[in-house]
């Protein structure tokens, strides 16, 4: 039977704490702060009110997957036919998809370190293997010559994941390319593009591997959703769009685990695909001065170092000089989960390990909540880190 991760060990813990009364500030939370915009909730309760209720195309209805292909040809600047988009519960539902119709057992998949967690589980379910290839150093540069040792008969894809969770690194058009001069040399690995954090960047713009390689276009998925961009995580509406013949394999796989997405989820993500997009400017500076409060308190305090992530909402501090330190009570920090643990009961701050990620001498940390409650934060867990010996 499948054991809980670290994650859900550390949410337990903190929903147990919280039930006996205990102020616990998270920074645990992988969704955005902010409310779900009035006009797009207003669009599903007319849904509701219409009686759009019913199971809707197997994929998706065409409304949502025309407000999807307009978004990337104007947005993105990528084209795409309707059928070379499927509509799924969540990006999460997207990406299992795309391993499930697609994994034999033995198949491997290349991971770059740190990646989002469930990508590793998705290709454990299949009975794939996830092939973690360390970056060089922790500027999140591809690794190209690690990369392509770690490349075998069996590599069946690539997961690119560029604004990062957890490490909030976004790739540059030159990454882009040098990785797309690799990628041409082992035509037969796919790649997927998860972009769910494209519009999170403090500098710039996110690329997504097809604009820098377009004759990558034929073997890459892209993945994306309104969860994290138009705070909408418990809507469950995601999307892919790649080539016809996988798409087709994915719907199919979809159809059999779930049937159709939400169809008073997919109304709201057409609203939001297709309404007003400028309030996403006011959160993306929100989010801006709230990672340079959380990343400049914590380079304050010895032990910690973090780089300034340039997207998502996420900062991911180095905690190696921490290992080997004791708690006031004795016990040992000995990795990454004795501190998020000893930071949730000595100063009730929740965060997340950084070895679920593939990374063991971090935490992530998001800045979702308020600059209040962030700056609460990092005055706990600075204290807490001062009482280490
Ligand atoms: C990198 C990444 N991809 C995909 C997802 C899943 O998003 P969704 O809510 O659309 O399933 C998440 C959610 O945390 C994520 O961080």
């Amino acid at each position: 039977m499948a054991k809980p991760s670290a994650f859900q060990r550390i949410t337990s813990a903190t929903e147990a704490l919280r039930r006996a009364g205990v102020d616990v500030i998270s920074l645990a939370m992988g969704e955005s702060g902010f409310s779900t915009p009035e006009w797009i909730s207003e669009a599903a309760c007319r849904a509701v009110s219409t009686g759009q209720m019913r199971y809707t195309e197997m994929t998706g209805t065409l409304a949502l997957k025309e407000a999807v292909r307009q978004k990337y040809e104007r947005e993105n600047d990528l084209r795409y036919e309707i059928d070379e988009i499927i509509i799924s519960t969540g990006a999460t539902q997207a990406l299992s998809n795309a391993m499930r119709a697609t994994l034999h057992p033995g198949d491997e998949v290349i991971l770059l370190v740190p990646y989002y967690s469930p990508y590793a589980d998705m290709i454990v379910a299949q009975g794939g293997v996830p092939v973690c290839v360390l970056a060089a150093d922790d500027t999140g540069a591809i690794p190209l010559g690690a990369l392509e040792a770690a490349i075998s008969s069996r590599t069946r894809w690539i997961i690119l994941n560029s604004p990062c969770n957890p490490s909030g690194v976004v790739l540059s058009t030159a990454d882009l390319a040098a990785l797309a001069v690799l990628l041409r040399r082992h035509p037969d690995i796919l790649i997927i593009s998860d972009d769910i954090y494209e519009k999170t960047v403090f500098e710039g713009a996110a690329k997504n591997i097809v604009n820098v390689a377009p004759d990558l276009k034929d073997r890459t998925v892209v993945v994306n959703g309104v969860s994290k961009t138009y705070a909408m995580t418990g809507w469950r509406i995601g999307y892919a769009l790649g080539p016809r013949d996988l798409m087709a394999a994915m719907g199919y796989v979809q159809t059999i685990s779930s049937w159709t997405p939400s169809a008073v989820g997919q109304v709201a993500a057409e609203a939001a695909l297709t309404g007003p997009q400028e309030f996403l400017e006011s959160w993306r500076q929100a989010y801006s001065r709230r990672r340079d409060i959380l990343v400049g308190f914590l380079n304050q305090i010895e032990g910690l170092s973090c780089r300034y992530p340039s997207g998502a909402f996420y900062a991911f501090p180095s905690i190696e000089k921490l290992i080997g330190r004791r708690t006031p009570g004795g016990t040992l920090i000995e990795d990454d989960v004795a501190l998020a643990t000893y930071l949730l009961n000595s100063a009730a701050v929740s965060t997340v390990p950084g070895s679920i990620f593939g990374a063991r001498h971090h935490l992530r940390m998001s800045f979702v909540v308020s600059e209040g409650q962030l700056t609460a934060a990092c005055q706990r867990i600075a204290s807490a880190i001062a009482r280490l010996s």
